[in-house]
């Protein structure tokens, strides 16, 4: 089998190549390292190609003859994607509709989606099962929920088969510390509780707690980066032994708090995080937790590296020692 990864230099991305690697599967990475990092690309099989760039892109179709393509790439800043939506609905949705047209051209029928529990938008129930209504609520979010219709729509008409794995929050690292997390600018809550421990020039802000919570902060379902990595493996494994498409949660079904996450890192490192209280994000809804029997069900998925020690320490051992 040969695969292609788009985006395998960024975080998930890089660990769901090094997981290829480790399962012996033929990966070929394609990426424009504007947020990814080659030393995360743990394969020599590197293409810096960027998939607004269609006649580059159809010929690393031309050069190799995929079986399947994995997804990462796209921007992915909430923040950034209320100012500039133009970017995000440009740049995310040509970027899937080019390498959709390149599978078509190339005779590629299967394709791995990275989506996210953004599509869901403020949660009516808690645990989000994949039934629960589609209403992103940014233009991130419809990125994804525009994508998802888009590799509908290309099934139906030209029977290219699609998993969408809607992530909840990516966390951990490689244990081995080869690998890691490290976006510019980090917006996620992990890696900046470990900043304010390790960093004596910065302090963490906590968006809010006065949420309707046990400790008034908001609730998070974290999933450790190897047990996504797995995820898609087992997804592309999915659909080439007949598998129909579907679009499935990756959560653990348990949620943990900002308070939780900084008092479980304070005991890992035995330091203290330096933190404030701001206001509430818009938009941060109380609690985001997963329903992931689906993803247990039809993929036969264990969250096996997702306990929150093993999360907290993987991501700790990374961040003290970074290699990018
Ligand atoms: N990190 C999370 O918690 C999370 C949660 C839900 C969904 N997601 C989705 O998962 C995917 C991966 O997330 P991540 O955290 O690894 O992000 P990341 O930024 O670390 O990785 C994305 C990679 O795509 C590359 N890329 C971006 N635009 C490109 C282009 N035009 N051409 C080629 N390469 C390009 C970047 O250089 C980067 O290496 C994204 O689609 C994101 O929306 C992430």
């Amino acid at each position: 089998m040969k695969v292609l990864v788009v985006g395998g230099a960024g975080y998930i991305g890089s660990h769901t190549v090094l997981k290829l690697k480790e399962k012996n599967i033929d990966t070929v990475v394609v990426d424009n390292l504007s947020k990814g990092h080659r030393k995360a690309v743990l394969t020599d099989n590197f293409e810096k190609v960027d998939i607004l760039d269609k006649k580059r892109l159809e010929k690393i179709f031309e050069k190799y003859k995929f079986d399947g393509v994995i997804h990462f790439a796209a921007h992915c800043l909430v923040g950034e994607s209320i100012k500039n939506p133009k970017l995000y609905f440009e740049e995310n949705l040509n970027g899937l509709l080019n390498i959709l047209d390149c599978m078509l051209k190339f005779k590629v029928d299967n394709i791995i989606f990275s989506s996210s529990c953004a599509v869901y938008g403020n949660p009516q129930f808690i645990p989000l099962t994949e039934e629960h209504p589609k209403d992103p609520i940014n233009p991130y979010g419809e990125t994804k929920f525009f994508g998802e219709k888009i590799l509908k729509r290309y099934e139906e008409a030209y029977g290219i088969k699609f998993i969408s794995l809607r992530y909840f929050n990516a966390a951990g690292a490689d244990f081995e510390g080869r690998i890691g997390e490290s976006h510019n600018p980090e917006t996620h809550l992990i890696p900046l509780v470990i900043k304010s421990i390790l960093d004596n020039n910065f302090q963490l802000t906590v968006f809010g707690n006065d949420y309707n919570t046990k400790d008034g902060s908001c609730i998070r379902d974290y999933i450790h980066v190897l047990d996504l990595a797995e995820a898609h493996i087992l997804a592309l494994n999915y659909l080439l032994d007949g598998g129909t498409s579907d679009c499935i949660n990756l959560g653990t079904g348990k949620g943990f708090s900002v308070f939780e996450i900084i008092r479980e890192l304070e005991k890992i490192s035995g330091k203290k995080s330096k933190y404030k209280i701001g206001k509430r994000r818009e938009g941060d809804p109380p609690i985001l937790v997963a329903d992931n029997k689906k993803a247990k069900e039809i993929l036969g998925w264990k969250t096996e590296n997702s306990g929150i020690n093993s999360i907290l320490e993987s991501a700790f051992k990374w961040h003290t020692s970074p290699k990018f």
